[in-house]
């Protein structure tokens, strides 16, 4: 399949594209400051010029896959309107723009598939814009799959990664991290399997 992958080099796109290659996938990756494509899909008229440029180098995509998203942590006493709509624009717009724009460029039986995460169901201190914005995504989902059959649209939510433990890992006490690789088997099973619609949680 040809595969527009978002957030190629950060550390779950990483895995992500690891595990798509090894699938025999092709992947166009996208960054803000690396990859194939460069554009911040947090501006919507640069999502419609990626999506240009993603028809210029493959003639069609099979699917969409985001492994990027960027919000603030800080306490709600602290946080500011522009804090939340940061969030929402950097995590939930941006990978409602990639579907909304990104279904006419979409092969009859393609798929989205999403990055949420676990602050949806299991929120910590200065997470509330992360949970926010991930919550947005994932109604966003379950909306959008009653509409665009036989397109499949899914989203992926993990806890913390392993990998980024020692980073975050005192905000997550006695959670148990999962491995990126387990992550972007997630990723494989919404690209290459039949659900849609559906939230695939990894704790
Ligand atoms: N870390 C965890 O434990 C964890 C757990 C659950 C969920 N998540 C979610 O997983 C996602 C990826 O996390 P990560 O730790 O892999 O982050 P990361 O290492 O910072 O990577 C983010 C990637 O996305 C790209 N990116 C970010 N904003 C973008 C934008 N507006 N337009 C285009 N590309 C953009 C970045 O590249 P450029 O900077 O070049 O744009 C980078 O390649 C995030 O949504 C995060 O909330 C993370």
């Amino acid at each position: 399949m040809n595969i527009l992958l978002i957030g190629a080099t950060g550390k779950l796109g990483s895995a992500v594209h690891s595990a798509l290659t090894a699938r025999g996938h092709k992947i166009l990756t996208v960054g803000r400051t690396a990859g194939d494509l460069r554009h911040d899909v947090a501006d919507p008229e640069q999502v419609t010029a990626l999506y240009e440029a993603a028809r210029a180098a493959t003639g069609g995509l099979d699917a969409v896959v985001s492994a990027a998203g960027d919000v603030p942590y800080k306490p709600v006493t602290q946080m500011t309107p522009d804090d939340y709509l940061a969030a929402f624009r950097g995590k939930a717009l941006s990978q409602i723009e990639l579907v909304r724009q990104g279904i006419p460029h979409l092969a009859e039986r393609g798929s989205f598939t999403l990055i949420t995460g676990v602050l949806v169901n299991d929120p910590i201190p200065t997470g509330s814009a992360a949970s926010m914005a991930n919550g947005a995504v994932e109604s966003f989902v379950r909306a959008a799959a009653i509409e665009i059959a036989p397109q499949r649209i899914n989203a992926v939510s993990p806890t913390i990664f392993t990998e980024s433990v020692p980073e975050y890992g005192d905000f997550f006490p006695g959670v148990r991290p999962v491995d990126l690789t387990d992550v972007a088997q997630a990723y494989v099973r919404s690209v290459e399997g039949s659900h849609t619609g559906r939230i695939f949680e990894l704790s």
